[in-house]
Formats: C-alpha cells, sequence, structure tokens
C-alpha cells in the first residue's frame, strides 16, 4: 500500500507540474504575444489590431489578431482551457495523496485538538471557499475598482495564511493558501473567461449583439491570474524551504514574497510601456532584501553559549536523540507507518550516516524545527539544543 502510495504521488506530481507548465507556459507566451503586436503596420488587412512574425524551431510563423473578431468563424479554432482543468484535477488529486491521507501527521499539527477528518474537511472548505468569496468579491461593486479589489483581495489572503497556520502545519497552511489561489485561477477560466469565448463565438454565429460585460469580467480575471502566477508558483515549491513557513512569522514572509513576485510580474508586464516603470524592479528588489533581511535566523541555540557551562556534547548522546526521535521514518526501513522507504532518501539509523547528515540535521531540527514531521515523535526544545550545540561545536570531534 504505501508503494502503491508513493508510486501515486509521484505520478501526480510529475504530471501536475507537466500540465501547470502547459498552462502557464500558454498563459505567459499569449501575454507577451499582446505586449509584442506591431500594431503600426500600414501593411495591416481590415479589422486586424496587429501582427508578428517569428521564428522558433526552424520555421517562420506569421500571427495576426482582430480588433474584435474576423468576418466569419474560423475552422479549426483553437481553445486553451484544457492546461487550466488538467492542472487543478492533478492538483487536487496530489493534495489527497500527499494531505489527506496522512492528515495526522503531514496536515495537522502536533497537539492539534483537531481529529483528521475534521482537518480534511477544513482543508477542502477553503480551497473551494475561498473561490465563492473570491468571485462575489468581484462581482460586488468592488470590481469596478480594480486597485482596491486587489488590496483587500491581499489582505484576506495573508489573513487566511494567519487563520491556517494557527490550525495546520506551516507547509499545509501555505500549501492550501496555494491551492485555494490555484483553484480561484482555474474557477476564473472555467466559469468567466471560456463563458465569455463562448458567448463571443455565439453572437458570431447568430449576429447577435455582443454584452461587453463579459468582455470586462474576462479582462480582470484574467489580469488577476497574470499577477497570481508567480505567488503560486512559489507556494506551491514552499514545501522545500521551511525557512518560510516554519516560524510564526510565516503569513508575513508569504506577504513579502507575494509583494516580490507581483512586482516582478508587473515589470513583465508594463517593460514594454513607455515611461513609469524603472521603479519596479527596484522596488522589487528592496522588497525582497528586506526580507531576507528580516528573517536572517537566529543563531543556533548553544548550551555553552548559553552561559551555565554545560559540559560538552557527547556524539552517543545525539545518535540516542536521533535513533528515538528520527530513525523509526528516517531508516533503510522505516517502522513508523507510511513509509515504504527512508523519506527523502535520507536514513539516519546508524553512526555513520548520522554524521554524514550532521549539516542537514541541524538545518530541519534545530533551526526551522520542521522535522520530526508534525513533531510526531515529541522531540523537545533541550533535545534540539543539544544537537545544536553538538553541530555548533568547533569541530564533532571523531571519537568524542
Ligand atoms: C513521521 C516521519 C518522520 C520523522 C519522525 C522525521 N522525518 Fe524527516 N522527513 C520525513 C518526510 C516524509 C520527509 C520528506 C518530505 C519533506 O522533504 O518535507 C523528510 C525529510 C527529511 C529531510 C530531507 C529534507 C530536507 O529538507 O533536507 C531531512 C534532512 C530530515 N527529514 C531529517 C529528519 C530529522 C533530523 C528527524 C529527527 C529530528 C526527522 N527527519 C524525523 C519524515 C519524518
Amino acid at each position: 500500500m504505501d508503494y502503491l502510495h508513493d508510486w501515486a504521488n509521484l505520478l501526480l506530481r510529475w504530471g501536475h507540474l507537466i500540465v501547470g507548465v502547459a498552462w502557464i507556459g500558454a498563459s505567459f507566451y499569449f501575454n507577451w504575444l499582446e505586449n509584442h503586436l506591431e500594431r503600426q503596420n500600414a501593411s495591416l488587412g481590415d479589422g486586424v489590431a496587429g501582427e508578428l512574425w517569428a521564428i522558433h524551431g526552424g520555421g517562420f510563423y506569421h500571427l495576426q489578431k482582430y480588433e474584435l473578431a474576423p468576418p466569419s468563424l474560423p475552422e479549426p479554432l483553437h481553445w486553451f482551457k484544457w492546461e487550466a482543468y488538467t492542472t487543478f484535477l492533478t492538483g487536487f488529486a496530489l493534495l489527497w495523496v500527499v494531505y489527506y491521507l496522512n492528515a495526522g501527521t503531514m496536515l495537522l499539527p502536533p497537539g492539534s485538538t483537531l481529529v483528521p477528518w475534521q482537518g480534511v474537511l477544513l482543508g477542502l472548505g477553503v480551497v473551494f471557499g475561498a473561490w465563492f468569496v473570491y468571485d462575489a468579491l468581484c462581482r460586488s461593486p468592488l470590481g469596478r475598482r480594480p486597485a482596491w479589489l486587489a488590496m483587500v483581495g491581499f489582505v484576506l489572503l495573508i489573513a487566511l495564511t494567519w487563520g491556517l497556520m494557527q490550525v495546520f502545519s506551516g507547509r499545509a497552511a501555505y500549501l492550501h493558501v496555494g491551492a485555494a489561489i490555484g483553484t480561484c485561477m482555474v474557477a476564473n477560466v472555467f466559469r468567466v473567461i471560456i463563458p465569455g469565448q463562448k458567448a463571443l463565438v455565439s453572437a458570431m454565429q447568430t449576429g447577435a449583439e455582443r454584452d461587453p460585460a463579459h468582455g470586462r469580467h474576462a479582462l480582470l480575471r484574467s489580469r488577476h491570474n497574470n499577477y497570481l502566477t508567480l505567488p503560486v508558483l512559489f507556494l506551491m515549491i514552499s514545501n522545500h524551504y521551511p525557512m518560510t513557513y516554519a516560524s510564526e512569522w510565516g503569513w508575513l514572509v508569504l506577504a513579502g514574497l507575494m509583494v516580490f513576485s507581483v512586482l516582478v510580474r508587473h515589470y513583465f508586464n508594463v517593460r514594454h510601456l513607455a515611461g513609469r516603470k524603472v521603479w519596479v524592479l527596484p522596488a522589487a528588489g528592496l522588497a525582497l532584501v528586506t526580507l531576507m533581511a528580516a528573517m536572517v535566523p537566529e543563531p543556533a541555540p548553544s548550551r555553552q553559549a548559553a552561559g551555565n557551562g554545560a559540559p560538552e556534547v557527547a556524539f552517543g548522546e545525539v545518535a540516542a536523540i536521533v535513533e528515538e526521535r528520527c530513525a523509526g521514518c528516517h531508516a533503510a526501513e522505516p517502522s513508523f507507518g507510511g513509509f515504504a522507504a527512508a523519506p527523502a532518501g535520507v536514513a539516519l539509523d546508524t553512526g555513520e550516516q548520522i554524521r554524514r547528515h550532521l549539516k542537514d540535521i541541524q538545518r530541519v531540527a534545530v533551526t526551522s524545527r520542521y522535522m520530526p514531521l508534525g513533531n510526531v515523535t515529541g522531540m523537545t526544545d533541550v533535545e534540539r539544543a543539544t544537537l545544536g550545540a553538538f553541530i555548533a561545536a568547533p569541530s564533532p570531534a571523531p571519537g568524542s
């Protein structure tokens, strides 16, 4: 079972990445197209807003964009929607495999008062509830004031992050914020952008009057999707960076990274326009450097540094702690249920392996404390300090 679970995880993640690349790649490409159309050519045909030449893969491409629509409906007409839908489907399945099937360890923090199914329901509520809140905001009068809407959305997202960090493990909280945003983006495609395009096509077929509201809604939603791409991509890889989510300030770290990445996206949106853009990249850089400075980790706790004259830590002590708190999972044959092999390929069941991984142990169990996962094995602060003291000592002398 654990073995099949690992395969499900691998195949879904792989697939999610592939279709996600296809979706975001197409979206980046169309943004780029829009920004690079030649709009001044005298040779442009009737009703053509712009055109562009490109060379790729050994061939020349010639594209044209129409001001409204071509005189008759072209056949075949290509739509871009399955990239988005399959990204949602694979991501949702992956959420189950990684977080909900192991909710006790992966979703909930140690000592949580929730039982796993309550955590799962809450997670699902957030992922889908976010869309209803967001959609209602876009349709409210706020929808006509994009800057205000963006501010409100940003504050709500950070509040959501903070709230989730109170009930979920840090990594699950981040991932759920990412999943909630991703769901809104896919639903924008499914519920607003594609229906708008369908209405456009059917208006062409029947010769009916076009409803300008469709265009206005679709533009707002695709603009949101454009700016949310980079934050979502970060959230999807955030699991690898406990320094971001593993402190109580994780919600603020996310706020900083969102500001940074939205500014970077903004730069790519406006760099082809004249004027008023020189500040964008420096502002993004400033946001990033400020965040990095604010996040500098405190030095690892060390018993000597505490000045209480504690004796040096012996390797045996370290090995005993790792054996008790980590090796249940991190062994060639884990005894802890749910693992078919040492997680992340890190086995810690012999003295030699522990020595080899001292730096990793410090990073995950002392500096960021994201291991033991969900602290299921109940590692204490004193034990973390002991590990930290041994690793920080001038040279973890052999044989000590
Ligand atoms: C409940 C099982 C479990 C326990 C107990 C556990 N881990 Fe892990 N560990 C995992 C899983 C699952 C992963 C892979 C997922 C990930 O990278 O977050 C992992 C990944 C790691 C990694 C590689 C990821 C990285 O960021 O380098 C290290 C190193 C690690 N654990 C060290 C430890 C140490 C040290 C302890 C004891 C203090 C420990 N683990 C206790 C399950 C566990």
